[in-house]
């Protein structure tokens, strides 16, 4: 900042055109001053100079220059419009100082940092970067699925949010059935209007998309479905509203029971271990026939007992049986109210399907004794994997 260099004129004259050239003097030298002033420290100096209640420049010269002025009326009307001019310039003069001074600190900041970095020692070892791991759950779909995709399965998906057409009536489950009763729905709300198989809900498992697959491709068909799925179910240690499950679907000519036995008791060696039996209990499904549950043997204790399979030796797994007619007919006749052929007669093909729950096996599989710790995103559960 050049020095202030302006001092108050010994007023020679008290004539109007006296006083206004001091204050022309006075604004003038206030605003080549101003230019110069670059820090807060300046403008507070600036401040006072101009502004000092006493000895400002402004209250002290310019209000003399009143006393003297013949018309003192017209002089007081000036001082105060000079006034108002040099507050506004103060004003804009104060945040743009304030502007520039937030800058210049953070600018300074990143200097800091440069000259901070430029001391790093480059021979210490960096800074490693977590990337994660596999979510349980995930890792789990990935590889049951891939068991699958390993005998010729193609991965199908569909929506969470179905109608009652896919999720129950093309399989099997007729309106006020009890069967629906264990599934215990949740229903999009606001969907009276609707025919009852057009009401959207949330899919309560994941076999509503063996129809769509069925009603979109003639056979043969071997899918393996992964997904999420919804139920009003209240949570506890091993139940949760949400899940996930890995449904099965394989239809062709000549297909038989023996095949899903043969299918399931490879696929269970395949992920849990080669020494592992399966065996099949009869069971109930509306949309096959016959049904059955699948027990596998205990592959943390051979079978001889322990507190994972509950000292029996079996763990119960998975849901399966011989795909019912009654949904071939139903996929038929979607896909002849689609303009397609129908694909699905019996009398040629048939077909085996089989679900599982996906926490239900990677609780068992990774000793889980809390479904709830799935979707806790707590690090120290998840860092465990
Ligand atoms: N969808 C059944 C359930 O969620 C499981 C299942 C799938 C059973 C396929 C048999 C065949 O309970």
């Amino acid at each position: 900042m050049t020095p202030a260099t302006y001092t108050l004129p010994e007023l020679t004259g008290a004539s109007d055109a006296d006083l206004a050239r001091a204050f022309d003097a006075i604004l003038h030298s206030l605003s080549r001053e101003a230019h110069d002033v670059e820090t807060p420290e300046q403008l507070e100096h600036f401040r006072v100079r101009w502004f000092g209640d006493k000895a400002g420049l402004i209250n002290k010269g310019a209000a003399s220059f009143v006393r003297l002025a013949h018309d003192k009326r017209l002089a007081g009307n000036t001082f105060k419009q000079v006034k108002e001019s040099a507050e506004q310039l103060y004003s804009e003069l104060t945040s743009t100082i304030q502007r520039t001074d937030l800058l210049s600190k953070k600018l300074g900041a990143t200097l800091a940092d440069d000259r901070a970095s430029a001391s790093i020692d480059l021979t210490l070892p960096g800074t490693r970067r977590s990337i994660g791991v596999e979510h349980p759950l995930t890792r789990t779909m990935r590889e049951m699925t891939a068991v699958f995709a390993a005998l010729g399965y193609s991965v199908r998906v569909g929506p969470e949010v179905e109608t009652d057409f896919y999720n129950f009536e093309a399989l099997n489950f007729p309106p006020n059935h009890p069967a629906r009763d264990t599934q215990d729905t949740l229903v999009v709300a606001g969907q009276e209007a609707k025919p009852l198989r057009e009401r959207l809900l949330m899919r309560t498992h994941t076999s509503p998309v063996q129809i769509r697959s069925m009603v979109a491709n003639a056979p043969p068909l071997r899918i393996v479905i992964p997904g999420k799925v919804h139920r009003n179910d209240e949570s506890d240690a091993t139940h949760s509203p949400i899940f996930h499950q890995v449904e099965g679907l394989c239809v062709d000519t000549d297909i038989t029971f023996s095949d899903l036995k043969g299918t399931l008791d490879y696929a269970m060696k395949a992920f849990f271990g080669s020494s592992v039996k399966t065996r099949f209990f009869p069971s109930y499904f509306p949309f096959t026939e016959p049904s059955a549950d699948v027990q596998i043997s205990c592959p943390f204790c051979g079978g001889k007992g322990c507190r994972k399979c509950k000292h029996s030796g079996w763990i119960e797994l998975l849901g399966c049986g011989m795909v019912n007619p009654a949904v071939f007919a139903a996929v038929d006749a979607r896909r002849i109210e689609n303009g397609l052929e129908p694909a699905y007669d019996t009398k040629k093909i048939s077909g085996f399907a089989f679900g599982m729950g996906v926490e239900r096996i990677a609780m068992m599989k990774y000793g889980v004794g809390d479904i709830g710790q799935f979707y806790s995103g707590d690090l120290r559960f998840l860092n465990q994997f």
